[in-house]
C-alpha cells in the first residue's frame, strides 16, 4: 500500500493509492464551491462535538452487529462523513481501514486529528469526493455507510447507483440520516429538541424518496429502515435504506 500527500492551503489529503488501485479510471474533481467552505465544516464540527456526540458510539455499534462487522477485513466507506466520528466509532469495532469520502476538504484536517488522538491514524484515510461521481473503482468497498449526507446529494439516484457499483458483490450499504434504534430515547429527544428546525424533515417522504430511488435503480431487494424504539413515538428517528450488491 502507498500513500502520498497533497497540500491543499493548510490542508493534507491522504490519497490512498491501493494495491489493485483504490480509484476509478478518471476521478473527476468534486465542484469545490462556496458551499463546501472552511465555515461549513467548522459548524458541523461543533454540532458532532456538541449535540450530537450521543448519537455515534450507538450507531457504530448497531451497524456493527447489524451487519456482522467486527472481524471483518477490507474497505469500508462512510460518504459524506465530515468530522468523521461515526468512522471513529467503526474503526474501534471493526478491523477494516475506514475511508472518510467527503466533498469538503475542510473536514479532513480535523479527522485526522482526532484519528491519532484515538490511536487510529494508521486505520484511516480520507478522499475528496463526490456522491453523484465516486473517484473510486468497481467492486472496492466492504461496506458503505452515510448519515445525515443523502438529503444534500444533487442527483440521488446517480449517488446510489455510484454507491452500488462501488460495492463489492454481496457488501451492503446502509445510507440514511438520524439515529440508531439502540441511542436512548431520552437523548434522542434532547438532541432533536436542542437542533429545533435544523432537523425537521418528513419522514414518510424520504421514506417514499429512497424507494423511488430504489426503484429507479432497479434495486429490488432493499430495506427501509425507520427505527422507532418504544417509547419514541414523538421523537423522529429518522429513516435508513439498507441493500446489497448481487
Ligand atoms: C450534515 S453533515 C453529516 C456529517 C456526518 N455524516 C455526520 O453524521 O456527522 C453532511 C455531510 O455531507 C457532505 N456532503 C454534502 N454533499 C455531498 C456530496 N455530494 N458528496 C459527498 N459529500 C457530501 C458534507 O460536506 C457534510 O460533511
Amino acid at each position: 500500500m502507498m500513500r502520498f500527500w497533497l497540500r491543499l492551503d493548510s490542508i493534507s489529503l491522504t490519497l490512498l493509492l491501493c494495491g489493485a488501485g483504490c480509484f476509478n479510471s478518471a476521478p473527476k474533481a468534486p465542484p469545490v464551491g462556496e458551499k463546501y467552505t472552511e465555515q461549513a465544516a467548522m459548524g458541523m464540527i461543533k454540532a458532532s462535538r456538541g449535540p450530537l456526540a450521543p448519537v455515534y458510539a450507538p450507531l457504530g455499534e448497531y451497524i456493527v452487529s447489524t451487519f456482522e462487522m467486527g472481524e471483518k477485513e477490507g474497505v469500508g466507506i462512510d460518504l459524506g462523513s465530515g468530522p468523521g466520528t461515526l468512522i471513529l466509532e467503526l474503526c474501534e469495532r471493526t478491523r477494516l481501514h475506514w475511508i472518510n469520502a467527503d466533498i469538503n476538504p475542510h473536514f479532513f484536517a480535523h479527522f485526522y486529528r482526532e484519528a491519532q488522538r484515538r490511536g487510529l491514524g494508521h486505520r484511516v484515510s480520507t478522499v475528496l469526493a463526490d456522491a453523484q461521481a465516486l473517484p473510486f473503482r468497481d467492486n472496492y468497498a466492504d461496506i458503505i455507510v452515510s448519515r445525515g449526507s443523502f438529503h444534500f446529494w444533487k442527483d440521488k439516484e446517480k449517488a446510489f447507483a455510484e454507491i452500488y457499483r462501488v460495492l463489492k458483490p454481496g457488501a451492503v450499504a446502509y445510507i440514511g440520516r438520524g439515529f440508531s434504534p439502540n441511542l436512548a430515547v431520552e437523548t434522542a429527544r434532547k438532541i432533536r429538541s436542542q437542533r429545533g428546525g435544523r432537523m425537521k424533515y418528513d419522514v414518510d417522504k424520504s421514506a417514499d424518496e429512497l424507494r423511488g430511488i430504489m426503484k429507479g435503480l432497479r434495486i429490488a431487494e432493499y430495506t427501509i429502515h425507520r427505527p422507532k424504539p418504544a417509547g419514541a413515538d414523538d421523537v423522529n428517528y429518522g429513516v435508513w435504506v439498507e441493500f446489497h450488491k448481487k
